[in-house]
């Protein structure tokens, strides 16, 4: 199986690698793991009192198809609302990363570790 140039591109330069001090009250998380092979994505977003997502950084452990997608999510999410961001699907992922059949639950992973995080954004503003 060929894994698409976009693929290896995010694979070798991955965009926004790390994260960010969870004890700044903008920071939210969303850890989610893939049954389906036990990789696993951490994904933190900065949230500022407009509720647009300033910056994005991830920790990915897993295949090239995770880690490209989460490089992506991450540069997809920056500057968008809250709203924008939770509207964003696994299939737009796997569309422009040309994922193939086999590869699609590592999409689905990034888009629970974007609903995660913003889970964990309603769960620190509720009240
Ligand atoms: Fe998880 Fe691909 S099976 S690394
Ligand atoms: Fe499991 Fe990619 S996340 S094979």
């Amino acid at each position: 199986m060929a894994y698409s140039e976009k693929v290896i591109d995010h694979y070798e330069n991955p965009r926004n690698v790390g994260g960010f001090d969870k004890n700044d009250p903008s920071v939210v998380t969303g850890m989610v793991g893939a049954p389906a092979c036990g990789d696993v994505m951490k994904l933190q977003l900065k949230i500022n009192d407009a509720g647009i997502i300033e910056d994005a950084k991830f920790k990915t452990y897993g295949c090239g198809s995770a880690i490209a997608s989460s490089s992506l999510v991450t540069e997809w999410v920056k500057g968008k609302s809250i709203e924008e961001a939770s509207q964003l699907k696994n299939t737009q992922i796997a569309e422009e990363l040309a994922l193939p059949p086999v590869k699609i639950h590592c999409s689905i992973l990034a888009e629970d570790a974007i609903k995660a995080a913003l889970e964990d954004y309603k769960k620190k503003h509720a009240g």
